[in-house]
This record gives C-alpha cells, structure tokens and sequence, in this order.
C-alpha cells in the first residue's frame, strides 16, 4: 500500500515537472524570435480580403527555433479562409521560393482568445541566424456595407476594421502596413501616426520596437463596388463513367453579400446610365471549365437560359453566364450548370494499379467566395476503396446512389468544406480500386433485360397460339 502511494507520488511528481518544462518551453518559444522587419499589403480591391505578409525574424536565444508562430484576433480568424507560407532562399537575382507546413496550434495564457497558426521552418535557426518568410491570408465576409442599406443610384461602401500593429506574440523591431483601396474614394481612416494616403494606398508605419500583443485598432471607411459575389451553397456533382465520360453537375445558390438594394428597381435606369446606376450590382460571372468541355447547359427553375457564351482555347474555357436579372445587393439567384469531360483528361492509372481522378478543387466562377463546398466524386459501379488526396483539411463520407441499370449502387465519395475561396481551386485526387469485369455490368444487364423481354414475347406467342389451335 505505502509503496503505491510513493510511486504515485513520484508519478505526480515526473508529471509535474514534464509541465513545468512544457511551460517554460513555451514560454521561452515566444521570446526566443524577435521580428526585425515586418511588411504587411492589403488588398481590399475585392470583397475577398487578400493580405500578404513578410516578416524577417531572428532567434536571439541559444536553443535551436524551429517554428514562427503567428496571431490572429477571435474576430478575424473566424473569417480566415486560408493560411499559406513559404520562405525565400538565395539572394536576390536567384531567389527562389519554397512551401512550408502551415497549422493551427495553441499558445497558454492567449490574451482575449487569440488564435494561432505554426510555421514550420524547413531547417531550425540558431543563435542569431535569420529567416525570410513570405505568408499570405485570406479573410472573407470582412467588409461590413455601410450605410446597410442602397438605392440603385448609391455606390457601396464599406467598414474594414483591423490593427495598424501586426498581432504577435513576438517583439517587432520595425514594422509597415499598406492598404490597397478599390478607388481613391475613402470616407474616413483612423490615424495612427505616421499615417498616408495617396492615390489608393493608405500606409501605417514604420513604428518602431513594439512588444509582443501591441494592438491599435483602425476602422478605413471606403467605397467598394466589386460584385460580392458569393455561393451559400454549392454542390458538384462529378460522375465517371468507363465508357468514356466525366459528367459534371453544378447546383449554385447565389447571393450579392453587398450592402442591400433599397426601393424599387428600375430597369429603364439600369440600362441608360450604366455607370451611375447599380454600379455595385453584377450582370455577368464567369466560369472557368477545362478545356475540351461538351454539352453545356445552363438553367434554372424556369428552364434553360441561352444568355450563355463559351469561348475555348486548347488550355481552358471560359462560360460567361447572365441570370435572368441582375443582382443586387441581398438578391439571390439559383441555378444549375452542367457540362462534359473526355474522360482521358481527367481519369488516370497509378503506379499501384488504382485508378484516379484527377480534378480541380473550388468554385469555378471568379472571385466569388463559397460558404459551404460539397464535391460528390459518383464512382463506376463496382469500384471499391476509394480515398481522396487534398492539399487542404476537409471532412469526407461515403454515400451510395442508385441510378438506371444499377445493381448494386454506385459508391459517392462526399467531400465538404466551407469557407472556399479561389485559392483553393488546386488538383485533387480520388484512388479507387475496379476490376474490369464491372465493366461488363451494364451491357449485361440490358442484354438479359432484352433476353428477358424475349423470352416472355416468344412465350405470350407460343400460348396465342395454342389457344387457336
Ligand atoms: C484585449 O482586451 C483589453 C481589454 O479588454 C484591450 O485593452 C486590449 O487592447 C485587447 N487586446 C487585443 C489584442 O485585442
Ligand atoms: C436544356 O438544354 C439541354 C442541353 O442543351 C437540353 O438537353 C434540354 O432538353 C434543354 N431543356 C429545355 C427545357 O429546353
Ligand atoms: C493533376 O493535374 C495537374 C494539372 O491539371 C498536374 O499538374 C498534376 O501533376 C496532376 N496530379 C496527378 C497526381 O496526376
């Protein structure tokens, strides 16, 4: 009994210290790096938020540093799409760039719920040594319109908030931040000085030395008439056929995300004063589908609308689509879209003898944001063991679906994400295993359908004409 309670002690005692050494580990992480230069450009010419970021950091402690730890406010991180880094190698003429890990991590005492992302370095730094790294992000639904509310003769402007400080938990030596506006039309900005505008640039900076978590609020008030176009709901379809065929099926539930259309719409004004009237609606998206596409349609709940035109070059082709009206903020429009692909574009044998898809991730339309993403990849019947490969997190399930001539159900692989922005339109891949006799499903069965069918006419007869007899 004693001895138990002495090894338990002396269990509690090693965990405590593993602790304690944890503790001060990550402690020691955060003022291990020092930022000497950081540089921060935000685009807010689209309703996508792109900001690009390159920090030069140091480790000023003796033990290696193999990660860079960077911040984001709560509010700004539930609206992150996307978070990507690379680092620059060589000097300047032979620069060249590579991709480092990127994930999501966890500080202790995170002051007003911080959230934080990890770069991993590709080799740790020592004692002085120091690194340039280049991050990008990108925040949707992060311009609020304001006045909420537009007539058609009224341009749209939004609220960006933000810190003029880069949130760290490191100390920053220097530090600059560049706002890219849509046009030179800025309402207000809040000044932290030394603060510029010229033409469509606001500049924070340079502020010198700030300790970890500074943070200095800033509200720019600017006007954005890009179309804030973006996909509640998005579902494609991608349905492979041996026989030849990749059939894609696009359903789209569409919405201006803009400032909302007040009092009435008047065509005859739309349409004669182009440039004054419902400058922040939109009347054409594009899609962009890959080469060598087939019978595409486009349509919606009243039926097919032939304001579609396709132009193809042997790299891509481009869908220019026009609903039925145009949108205006608040408005929505459904529709679907469905086109074909040779099937030797996309579908390929590995090494190991699967068969894979290989398909692009994302939103065909341009720069629209999609909130939820799902990706139905409808397998051959027969095919077994399918598993995707994405470059990014997203969930996956297995369905099955029955359509003509099916026997046992095809396999569906669902693949879903939210949150989707062009960025994410990169090749994924979906393996899966067939035996090829599969592939003498279908005839079979409409040979023994018509065998069948024969059978039962030859017997109908044979008895007609028994009777007669
Ligand atoms: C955290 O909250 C305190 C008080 O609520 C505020 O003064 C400080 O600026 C906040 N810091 C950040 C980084 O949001
Ligand atoms: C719509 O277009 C598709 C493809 O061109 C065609 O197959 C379909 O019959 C059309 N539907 C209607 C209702 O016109
Ligand atoms: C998938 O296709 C892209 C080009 O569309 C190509 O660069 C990539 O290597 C392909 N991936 C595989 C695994 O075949």
């Amino acid at each position: 009994m004693a001895r138990s309670i002495s090894m338990e002690a002396a269990g509690l005692t090693l965990a405590f210290l593993i602790l304690t050494f944890l503790t001060i580990s990550a402690a020691s992480s955060t003022n291990q790096i020092q930022i000497l230069n950081a540089e921060r450009r935000i685009d807010l010419s689209s309703h996508i938020v792109k900001v690009f970021l390159t920090l030069k950091v140091e480790n000023v402690m003796t033990a290696p540093a193999s990660e860079i730890v960077l911040a984001f406010p709560p509010a700004q991180a539930d609206h992150l799409a996307l978070v990507k880094a690379q680092a620059a190698i060589g000097k300047k003429k032979k620069k060249s760039y590579v991709h480092l890990d990127v994930n999501p991590t966890e500080l202790p005492d995170a002051p007003n719920g911080t959230k934080y992302f990890s770069i991993s370095l590709l080799n740790p730094l020592s004692l002085g040594e120091t690194a340039t790294l280049e991050v990008l992000y990108i925040l949707t639904h992060s311009l609020k319109p304001f006045p909420a509310e537009i007539s058609q003769s009224e341009s749209q402007l939004v609220y960006f908030r933000d810190s003029a400080l880069i949130l760290s938990p490191y100390h920053v030596k220097q530090q600059t931040t560049f706002l890219k506006t849509p046009s030179t039309k800025v309402e207000s900005f809040t000044r932290v000085e030394p603060t510029k505008f010229a033409g469509r640039e606001l500049k924070y900076g340079p502020y010198e030395d700030r300790p970890p978590y500074s943070f200095s609020p800033v509200t720019v008030h600017l006007e954005n008439n890009s179309p804030f176009a973006v996909v509640e709901e998005l579902l494609r379809e991608v349905e492979i056929s041996h026989w030849g065929n990749i059939q894609i099926t696009e359903h789209y539930k569409l919405v201006h995300a803009g400032a909302r259309h007040k009092g009435v719409f008047s065509r005859v004004e739309y349409q004669s004063r182009p440039s004054f009237s419902g400058t922040s609606s939109f009347k054409h998206l594009l899609a962009s589908l890959p080469p060598r596409v087939h019978s595409v349609y486009y349509r919606d709940d009243i039926g097919n609308i032939s304001s579609s035109h396709l132009r193809s070059d042997y790299r891509k082709s481009e869908l220019e689509i026009e609903p039925r009206y145009p949108l205006f903020g608040g408005w929505k429009a459904t529709f679907v879209i469905g086109y074909g692909l040779p099937l030797e574009d996309f579908l390929f044998e590995s090494p190991d003898g699967k068969r894979y898809l290989n398909f692009s991730f994302g939103c065909p339309l341009a720069e629209t944001v999609v909130d939820k993403l799902t990706i139905k990849v409808v397998l051959p019947e027969g095919s077994k063991d399918p598993s995707a490969a994405v470059p990014f997190p997203v969930e996956q399930r297995l369905e099955t679906k029955y359509s003509y001539l099916d026997v046992v159900g095809r396999t569906v692989l669902v693949l879903e994400k939210k949150n989707v922005v062009p960025e994410h339109i990169t090749p994924f891949q979906v393996y899966y295993t067939f035996k090829p006799i599969f592939m003498l499903a279908e005839p079979l069965m409409l040979a023994s359908v018509f065998f069948l069918f024969f059978v039962a006419c030859l017997a109908y007869l044979h008895n007609d004409l028994s009777i007669r007899k």
